[in-house]
Parts: C-alpha cells; sequence; structure tokens
C-alpha cells in the first residue's frame, strides 16, 4: 500500500533519502527543520521524500525531492509533486523548485508541468563545498521552476 504523511519528528531519519535529492547535509539543514517534509511509504517502507518550505503567504519551494534508486521513473515522483500541489497549491499559489541543469531533472519538472522561471548565477559552485555533477554536468547555476 502507498502512503503519503507530513513527518514532524526526528525529520534526520530520512537524510539517506534527503541526500539522493541533495548532497550535502549542511545544506539540508539550512532548510529541513522550517520545511514540511513529505513521506511516500510503500508497504511502510520509506520510498521517496520532498521538503517544501513557505517563503511568501503565496509562495511554496520545494527544496527537495528523492525516490529511492529501486523506484526511479515509476511516477513516484510525479505522484509527490501531485501531492505537495494538492496540499499547497491552488488560488494565487505558486510552487518554485530550484535545480541544476542535468538533463533528466529538467525533463521531470517539464513533464510535472512546471515552467522555467528564473536563474541564480553562480548557487551551485558558490554554496557547496564541492562540484556537484549529475549526469555528467557540473552543476553551475540555480535555474528555477514554477508551478502555477
Ligand atoms: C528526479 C526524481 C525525483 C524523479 O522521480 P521519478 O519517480 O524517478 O520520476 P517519475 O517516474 O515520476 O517521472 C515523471 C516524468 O519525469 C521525466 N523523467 C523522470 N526521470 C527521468 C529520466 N531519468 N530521464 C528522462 N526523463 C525522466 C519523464 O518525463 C517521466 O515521465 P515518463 O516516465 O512518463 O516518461 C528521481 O529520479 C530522483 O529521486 N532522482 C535522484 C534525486 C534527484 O535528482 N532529485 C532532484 C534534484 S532537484
Amino acid at each position: 500500500m502507498r502512503t503519503i504523511r507530513k513527518v514532524e519528528q526526528e525529520k534526520k531519519r530520512f537524510l539517506p533519502l534527503l541526500l539522493l535529492g541533495d548532497e550535502q547535509e549542511d545544506m539540508i539543514d539550512r532548510y529541513l527543520e522550517r520545511g514540511t517534509l513529505y513521506v511516500m511509504e510503500i508497504d511502510r517502507a520509506a520510498a521517496a521524500v520532498a521538503v517544501v518550505t513557505r517563503e511568501t503567504p503565496e509562495v511554496y519551494e520545494l527544496k527537495n525531492i528523492a525516490v529511492a534508486p529501486k523506484f526511479q521513473r515509476t511516477g513516484l515522483g510525479r505522484a509527490m509533486i501531485a501531492h505537495v500541489w494538492a496540499d499547497c497549491g491552488g488560488e494565487g499559489k505558486s510552487l518554485l523548485a530550484g535545480t541544476g541543469e542535468a538533463p533528466r531533472t529538467m525533463a521531470f519538472y517539464e513533464n510535472c508541468g512546471f515552467a522555467l522561471s528564473h536563474r541564480v548565477e553562480n548557487f551551485f559552485t558558490e554554496h557547496y563545498d564541492h562540484p556537484i555533477v549529475e549526469e555528467g554536468v557540473t552543476l553551475r547555476d540555480m535555474v528555477y521552476w514554477v508551478k502555477r
């Protein structure tokens, strides 16, 4: 059985999954406590996570999303986005997501109904203590997607 719940206690239990979405722990620490942690479980085992912060009364931001490797590309990421949007979205609301420019990540957000919004130059090179490489691409700028 598949369920999604909000977890408020001991969020760091889900660090292995959170590190798939954002590989540097001290960067996760910047949003995990203030964010809402959604955990998707399949037969009671964690299969996917998402962390969403409220940046203004109308603007939410997806800070982290990750699906356990054995479940990737089976629709769980898209289902998690749909759940988050049902929880936070609505009239006048928007959901931002900042990512690197790796092709599969871009394909995922596009497929989930996000549109390109803006970019923050050099975010990855300035804020992470080591180069972040995804799909062979060394990430530099943070690209923001928006869902309205
Ligand atoms: C990115 C991630 C969250 C996507 O979740 P997922 O459950 O694997 O993706 P879904 O099965 O819901 O895919 C939805 C759509 O996104 C696109 N997509 C997802 N993964 C893709 C891939 N590897 N290559 C190309 N397109 C992809 C496809 O359009 C897909 O639709 P389709 O399968 O009908 O073609 C997941 O793969 C993951 O956790 N990756 C590692 C962590 C990460 O990179 N997090 C995001 C950083 S911002």
